[in-house]
Parts: structure tokens; sequence; C-alpha cells
């Protein structure tokens, strides 16, 4: 058997059981995964979506966050509604954008930031990947003034260069930063999630978090272990309230 297909049928599974959950996409699985570890949702909470097109992790969200919850979901690709979320079309990099979301805010802070962002893919993995581990940059420099203390991030990125120094430049605003990879993305081996917990917005420095990435890959040494990527165990404890670690 080829790795390929195995590949292949892994993501057919996840496919078809999305299917079944009435979710959009096989990437809902990503976020159930995320929050099954962590439990970064809860009750009530605000949210932002980055990149929700076509609204599978807006609908998870909607569904970890209950009526009482907020769901601000953000594109360049309008979607088809999504009970219980506001979906804006735009560029998230986008000031009018940007400020669409404050205004739907409401002076209210966000309790929950997940990034599933990704962008056209030229196919030159170098570019795309950069292009990537920038665009995350930039959400978070737009979103983080936004998030409560002790509000969580999570993000994909494209593995390779910058992962390190970007999770160094996350450690000076959150407490808790991990590599994490869910079942439903293994060997999609092109993506990693970053998972930041206990945001401590006093500890925000005075540089943009892009121009202190950018300093520090200015700094580059190479090294890209991977050795902190933590596996995904299956099970679907949502809403759950206690610590992950
Ligand atoms: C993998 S898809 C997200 C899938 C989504 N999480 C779901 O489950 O339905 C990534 C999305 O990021 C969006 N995107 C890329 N660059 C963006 C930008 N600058 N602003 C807003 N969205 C962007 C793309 O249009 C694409 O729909």
């Amino acid at each position: 058997m080829s790795n390929r297909w195995v590949n292949e049928s892994r993501r057919d599974t996840w496919r078809r059981q999305a299917k079944e959950e009435g979710y959009r996409t096989r990437s809902a699985w990503k976020l159930r995964q995320i929050q099954d570890r962590y439990h970064l949702i809860r009750a009530g909470d605000v949210i932002l979506d980055v990149g929700c097109y076509p609204g599978g992790w807006a609908q998870v969200a909607v569904e970890l966050s209950g009526e009482e919850g907020e769901v601000i979901g953000v594109d360049l690709v309008p979607c088809i509604p999504v009970e219980g979320a506001k979906l804006l079309v735009g560029d998230i990099t986008d000031l009018a954008i940007q400020e669409s979301v404050v205004k739907e805010l409401a002076q209210r802070p966000l309790n929950v930031v997940v990034s599933d962002i990704s962008p056209d893919i030229t196919g030159n993995w170098s570019t795309d990947q950069a292009v990537s581990i920038d665009l995350v940059a930039k959400v978070l420099d737009f979103s983080l003034p936004l998030l409560c203390a002790g509000g969580s991030f999570v993000t994909k990125v494209f593995q390779g260069t910058g992962i390190d120094e970007l999770i160094g430049v996350l450690k000076e605003h959150f407490s808790k930063v991990r590599r994490f990879s869910p079942e439903a993305s293994r060997n999609a081996s092109s993506e990693v999630y970053i998972v930041c917990r206990n945001h401590q917005p006093w500890r925000t420095p005075n540089i943009s978090l892009t121009k202190r990435w950018e300093e520090s890959m200015s700094r580059l040494d190479g090294n890209e272990s991977g050795e902190d990527v933590e596996p995904s165990t299956v099970g679907f404890r949502v809403l759950k309230r206690t610590e992950a670690d």
C-alpha cells in the first residue's frame, strides 16, 4: 500500500465523518480535536474565526460557544450563512475589514481567536510558507489587542522556516504555546497548528509582533527541530473545562 493511498483513505474517513455530523469541511474535525486536547472554547465565548470559508470551523465554534456565545468570521470568499455566526467578507489584513470586526465586537473583548488561514498556493513551497507565516503574524498584530487576558489563539501555519522564531515571540504574549498536529490533519505534513493559551496583555512589548518576528528571523540559525509537535488523541470531550496540562 502506498503512503499516498493511506493518506487519501484517512482524509476520506474524516470527510465522511464531517458529512455525517453535518460539518461543511473535514477541517471542522481539526478544530474539534484541538478543542478536545486544549479546551480553548467555553460556553458564552466571543470568538473570531479567521479564514472562515466555507464555514466548518464557524459551525464548530457556534456549537462550542453556545447560545450565549458570539462567532465572527472573516474570509476573502463569501460563505453560505452559518446560523449563530456573523460572517464578514474581506481581507483580514485590510483596515476596512478590521474596523468591521471591531464594530461587530461593540467593545467586547475576544475570548478566543481561531485561524485556519491559508494564502493562495503558488506551488513554490518556500514562497508559500513565507507568505503563510507572514499572514499569521499580521493576523496576530490585528487580533491580540482585542483578545482578553487569559484568552487563547490558535492558528494553522505551514511547516518550515520561521516557526521557531514565531513561537519565540508568541511566548512574550502567552504563558503556554504549543505546536499541535490534530489527527485529522496528520499526513497533510505541510501544516501544523500553534496553540497559545493564557494571554498576558500586560507583557505585550511595544513593537509589533511582525517586526519582532522579522528581527528574530534575521538572527535565524536554521534550527527547525519540530520536536515539540504533540500528537492528537482522538476523542470528543467537548466543553470540558479543565486545563489540558
Ligand atoms: C483552509 S481554508 C479555511 C477552512 C475553514 N476553517 C473551514 O473549516 O471551513 C483557508 C481560508 O483562508 C482564507 N484566506 C486567505 N487569506 C486571507 C485573508 N488575507 N483574509 C481573509 N481570509 C483569507 C481563504 O480564502 C480560505 O478560505
